[in-house]
């Protein structure tokens, strides 16, 4: 075991309850399914974040599914502080047993401990900071039990580890690792972004029909390359010789996707098993 997931063991050992963050856009891409494994008996929320960036169309099915296999689960902007209100009665509510439990044995107002975990890019921090928000304590070392770990008091109730957990993206297969690329969760050098940008053509033509056409007014019964060439000429993307520049292009359209200029688009659906 490596020592990064061994430090999350230890930090698991210490919470009642696993928020897990994956990408609105790639619910199912952006989770790492080795986090089952180290947080067998915990309760689980996930939270689908970015969800201002995906189709809200999807939102719902995501959740059901996610909810299906026993997650409490909500869509979320990590941005926005107001919106995450409901998070709170969310950790209360998958702690309901344990808080029960607490009570029978006498044990009174002792908070839940949460603990924030995922990929990088998908908001950990920004969720963190927004949850967390100027108004909460941090509590500093607790000898004995949590020493060298800063917890956040977000109210009497609950107490949020203030360091997330990182997980690796697992590329299970190329499509995994595609869409990673496509948000931006894993680097452009990785797979070559004219390619990438090929395929993410390909999805939208199929999936989303006309967003090229109404963004970027290229002809959509175009394909690949003669389409993102066309797209490089509507743009400007060109070399010396007035050439349309693929790269150029194809950089532009990965950008406009990754910060939703093409509009709320989710790469993924919920397959049912
Ligand atoms: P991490 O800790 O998991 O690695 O992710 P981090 O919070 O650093 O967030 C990565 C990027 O995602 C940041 O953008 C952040 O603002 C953005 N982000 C996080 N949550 C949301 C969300 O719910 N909606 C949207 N639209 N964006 C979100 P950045 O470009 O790296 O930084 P900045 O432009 O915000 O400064």
């Amino acid at each position: 075991m490596t020592k990064a997931k061994r430090a999350m063991q230890e930090d698991i050992r210490l919470i009642d309850v696993i928020l897990e963050l994956v990408d609105a856009r790639i619910p199912a891409s952006s989770k790492n399914p080795d986090i089952n494994q180290l947080a067998n008996n915990k309760s689980r929320v996930i939270l689908l974040n970015k969800s201002d960036m995906a189709d809200p169309d999807l939102l719902e099915p995501w959740m059901r599914y996610y909810e299906k296999q026993g997650y409490l689960a909500l869509a979320v902007n990590a941005k926005k502080r107001n919106e995450l209100k409901q998070v709170q009665s969310l950790i209360q509510k998958a702690c309901r047993e344990k808080i029960e439990r607490d009570r029978k044995r006498g044990i009174k107002n002792r908070p839940v401990r949460a603990m924030i975990v995922g990929i990088p890019n998908v908001g950990k921090s920004t969720f963190i900071n927004s949850f967390a928000g100027r108004a909460c304590t941090k509590t500093g070392n607790k000898p004995g039990i949590t020493r060298g770990k800063q917890w956040i008091r977000l109210n009497p109730q609950v107490e949020l580890l203030d360091t997330p957990g990182i997980l690796w993206p697992k590329f299970e297969n190329q499509t995994v690792g595609q869409r990673l690329a496509f948000v931006g969760s894993i680097k452009d050098e990785l797979l070559s972004s004219a390619e990438l940008a090929l395929e993410l053509i390909s999805f939208l033509k199929q999936e989303y029909p006309d967003t090229l056409q109404t963004h970027y007014q290229i002809d959509e019964t175009k394909e690949g390359v003669p389409l993102l060439e066309e797209l490089a000429l509507r743009r400007g993307c060109l070399n010396k010789g007035n050439e349309p520049n693929l790269d150029k292009a194809a950089f532009l359209l990965l950008d406009d996707f990754r910060n939703a200029r093409l509009g709320r688009i989710t790469l993924e659906r919920p397959v049912e098993e």
